[in-house]
């Protein structure tokens, strides 16, 4: 590890007042052109004692915007020093978590996983266009039917086609004959350049995609593609249940990752991240944004330096052993869950690596769905699947009851 270390909560206190100190202070600087200010003290008590020891108030209260990216070109000076902190946040995913190379990175902490996976493909339509000349109807997105609804979302807003990849119902993986007979199809209807998305971990089941499979059938038809993996749910937590995974950027097929602070990491919501190699995101440079110093080339135009800031201090304050040691007990009772359900004769998808087990909808009682709040993979009628996601308040004693509920509905 490079980047990632476990921090004493006086040092990241001392780090992020460092950071704040270097931001303009709206309440002694005199700063006459931002259209922003801290946040209004008639409601957001700004003197209270406990903020002393709360950094991540502090920086709420302060109310940086991080508008921009801040791993290149040129930043807005005023947020310049918790700015700092988003880019050592961006290095330590990038080369620590995602296996990069030392500074070739850029990235942003975006509004969620949906925009992070929108910029990718907003960045790689742009790119064919530019560099190819490409039409919109050359290009397609392609990805698993198990994808999140934003690869369609993102065919919809930047006009182009989403080819939807059949997957096999009890594996979930990508079913390669299905694969390359789509995108034989796509070839013979005019398409040329493909924006692939490979899953590290899909929403519903946390099947995690094999990126090589898109990668043979491309290159047997010699396609331009490039590759975005959408590691919104898993990105926190598979790159680290299995350290030899090859879903990151030792593959050099891989140019974006997508990772959702706001679930896993338990964050505060609006901490999507994006992360891209270098020399991509000048292909998303909006030049009319001529009043914001630096580049404007991120989706979202203000953002809230605080999120970034959240981020930082949630990775500082576990440190990498504490994180792995929290992801194995969510793996542990995990596993306990589908053992139970082995011993009932329940069938359900588990990945090993992930903390989602979904269930056959035939082997959950109606009741059992509603008292546990299960997920449907569909709301619409022919529901064929629940899921259970062990995250940090779902404890052994919760999945306990639940097995107990199932047993005796199911009697
Ligand atoms: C795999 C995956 N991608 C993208 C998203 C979208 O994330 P957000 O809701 O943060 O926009 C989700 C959300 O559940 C997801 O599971």
């Amino acid at each position: 590890m490079k980047f990632w270390k476990k921090l004493s909560h006086p040092d990241i206190n001392k780090k992020i007042s460092r950071a704040l100190r270097e931001n303009v202070n709206f309440k002694n600087d005199t700063t006459l052109g931002i259209p922003a200010s801290k946040l209004d003290g008639e409601v957001f008590y700004d003197s209270a004692s406990f903020l002393k020891d709360a950094p991540i108030l502090r920086t709420f209260v302060q109310n940086p915007n991080h508008i921009g990216c801040h791993t290149l070109g040129e930043s807005e000076a005023f947020f310049a020093g918790t700015q700092a902190l988003e880019r050592e946040l961006i290095d330590l995913l990038a080369f620590d978590v995602l296996k990069g190379e030392d500074d070739a990175f850029d990235g942003y902490v975006a509004s969620g996983g949906t925009e992070a996976n929108i910029q990718a493909i907003w960045m790689y339509r742009n790119y064919f266009r530019r560099e190819y000349k490409a039409t919109h109807e050359e290009i397609a997105i392609i990805s698993s039917a198990d994808s999140h609804y934003s690869m369609p979302k993102a065919g919809n807003i930047l006009n182009l086609d989403w080819l939807e990849v059949p997957v096999e119902f009890k594996t979930r993986e990508i079913i390669e004959e299905g694969l390359d007979n789509i995108v034989s199809k796509a070839i013979e209807s005019g398409k040329k350049y493909f924006i692939v998305v490979a899953n590290m971990a899909t929403t519903m089941f946390g099947s995690v995609d094999d990126p090589d499979i898109y990668v043979d059938v491309m290159q047997k038809y010699n396609l331009d593609f490039k590759m975005h993996i959408d590691g919104a749910f898993g990105g926190f937590i598979y790159p680290i249940s299995n350290p030899s995974s090859t879903v990151n950027f030792r593959n050099p097929h891989i140019s974006s990752v997508t990772l959702d602070a706001h679930k896993m990491l338990q964050a505060p919501y609006g901490t999507g991240i994006f992360i891209a190699r270098k020399n991509l995101m000048k292909y998303v440079f909006t030049e009319e944004a001529q009043y914001v110093s630096g580049m404007d080339i991120t989706l979202s135009g203000s953002r809230s330096g605080a999120n970034a800031i959240a981020v930082w201090m949630i990775l500082f304050t576990y440190g990498p052993f504490g994180w792995l040691e929290k992801i194995n007990k969510l793996l542990y009772r995990t596993t306990w869950l589908t053992n139970q359900l082995d011993d009932m004769g329940i069938r359900y998808f588990r990945d090993e690596k992930m903390n989602i087990v979904t269930v056959e909808a035939e082997f959950i009682p109606v009741e059992v769905v509603k008292k546990y709040g299960l997920v449907p993979q569909t709301h619409s009628g022919n529901n064929k699947w629940y899921k259970v996601v062990v995250m940090d308040h779902v404890e052994l004693d919760d999945l306990e009851k639940f097995i107990v509920d199932l047993k005796s509905a199911r009697q």
